[in-house]
């Protein structure tokens, strides 16, 4: 797999095998590739919390909310849900910002998942205050981001959006998840 198509494997996965476990090593494995990603003023102020337990996915889970443009979707059934999960900290004691490491250290880890044959999906639309109260998240550390990871057990495809029609992914009759992206001449200026 060369670097293009790891890009285009690497897709926001909702729905999983849930008997496939990540081991804790696994997941290890991720931050210690996102810790040598790139921060501003290499503050690195981004802590981890890994969570691959099934009572401690539980509890994390309750707390998520998927596709919001799947409006008669309530999100992965029992048995096709995660198997373990990272949150994203910012320790605002080294920085009350963490601009865009967050981001950068979420894709890092994800490409690196789906490398491994796993696969996962950042998620912002998440209860912080929830989160912090059942993992005993420290007042200095905001809640940036949560990345569900396993095998995935769907399938998705990125498609050119068609002129006029909506960034909306949608599921086709054979429950394949379309993802539309805007054509390239859409996005680079010619000023
Ligand atoms: C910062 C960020 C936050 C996201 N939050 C959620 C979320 O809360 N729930 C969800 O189901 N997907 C979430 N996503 C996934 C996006 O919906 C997904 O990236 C988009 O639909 C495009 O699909 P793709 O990642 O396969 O290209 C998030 C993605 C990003 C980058």
């Amino acid at each position: 797999m060369n670097f293009e198509q790891l890009i285009v494997r690497n897709r926001s996965y909702r729905r999983y095998d849930q008997s496939k476990a990540v081991g804790a090593d696994t997941l290890r494995d991720l931050v210690d590739i996102a810790r040598r990603t790139p921060s501003a003023a290499n503050r690195q102020p981004l802590k981890y919390v890994l969570i691959n337990d099934p009572d401690g996915c539980a509890r994390l889970f309750a707390h998520l909310a998927w596709a919001g443009a799947l409006k008669d979707w309530p999100g992965p059934a029992e048995g096709e849900r995660p198997a373990a999960y990272v949150i994203i900290l910012c320790d605002t004691e080294i920085a009350k910002d963490p601009g865009c490491d967050h981001g950068i250290a979420a894709q890092s880890m994800l490409l690196a998942a789906t490398e491994r044959g796993l696969g996962g999906c950042m998620l912002g639309a998440i209860n912080r205050e929830g989160i912090r109260q059942d993992f005993n998240i420290p007042d200095r550390c905001e809640i940036l981001l949560v990345v569900a990871l396993g095998v995935p057990a769907e399938k998705c495809v990125l498609e050119e959006m068609k002129a006029g029609a909506g960034v909306d992914y949608y599921r086709d009759a054979q429950d394949v998840h379309h993802v539309p992206k805007r054509p390239l001449d859409e996005i680079i200026l010619d000023l």
